[in-house]
């Protein structure tokens, strides 16, 4: 296969990992997983975590999946599809991957909201790989193998740095970072 194409398929793959924050941040709100619960006197997970934009989160992941999946079918591409599994694990686990890190943030000292460079920019990715190695190991090791988690790897940092100087370029955002 060329480096193109990898690269391309590498991308396909991970999509329904990347959709869960955007639903989550617009469809999120309301009760809050930790239901205001402290642990030594710092929030749990804190208000940013919601059941509600979990459960919206992880749905759009997998919503996406299955979408992907048909138009795969319709145009006749020979790109993978997703099994049922994965595709709800790609979006279950990314949202898992960034309540994981609400909870490392929390015993930091970390306030809600406050940026934690890197750890945000990972955190769905890791969650998502994670949990689809765990209950979907064939579909995972055929379509994450370690060439693909490479180039993910790598373009990961350069599509955030991207997004985030034309947010600041369109004034959506106050830093270049
Ligand atoms: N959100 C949610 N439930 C989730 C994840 C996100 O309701 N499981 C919503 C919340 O409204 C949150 C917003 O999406 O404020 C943005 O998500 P994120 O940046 O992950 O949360 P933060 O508010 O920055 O909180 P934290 O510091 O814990 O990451
Ligand atoms: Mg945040």
């Amino acid at each position: 296969m060329s480096l193109v194409s990898e690269i391309l398929i590498s991308i396909w793959v991970i999509l329904p990992a990347y959709l869960p924050n955007s639903a989550a941040a617009v469809f999120g709100g309301g009760k809050a997983i930790d239901s205001g619960s402290k642990l030594n006197g710092k929030r749990i997970l804190g208000d940013g975590k919601t059941w509600k934009g979990t459960l919206a989160g992880a749905s759009a992941g997998f919503g996406l999946a299955l979408i992907m999946n048909q138009i795969n079918m319709i145009l006749g591409l020979e790109i993978p599809s997703f099994t049922l599994i994965a595709a709800a694990s790609l979006g279950l686990g990314a949202m898992l991957g960034d309540i994981s890190a609400s909870f490392l943030k929390r015993r930091l000292g970390k306030d809600r909201g406050r940026p934690f460079p890197v750890l945000d920019q990972v955190d769905f990715l890791i969650g998502a790989i994670l949990l689809v190695y765990l209950l979907d190991y064939l579909w995972a090791a055929q379509n994450l193998d370690l060439t693909t988690l490479g180039i993910l790897g790598l373009l990961t940092p350069l599509v955030h740095v991207t997004a985030n100087i034309i947010g600041y370029k369109a004034d959506i955002k106050d830093e270049p970072w």
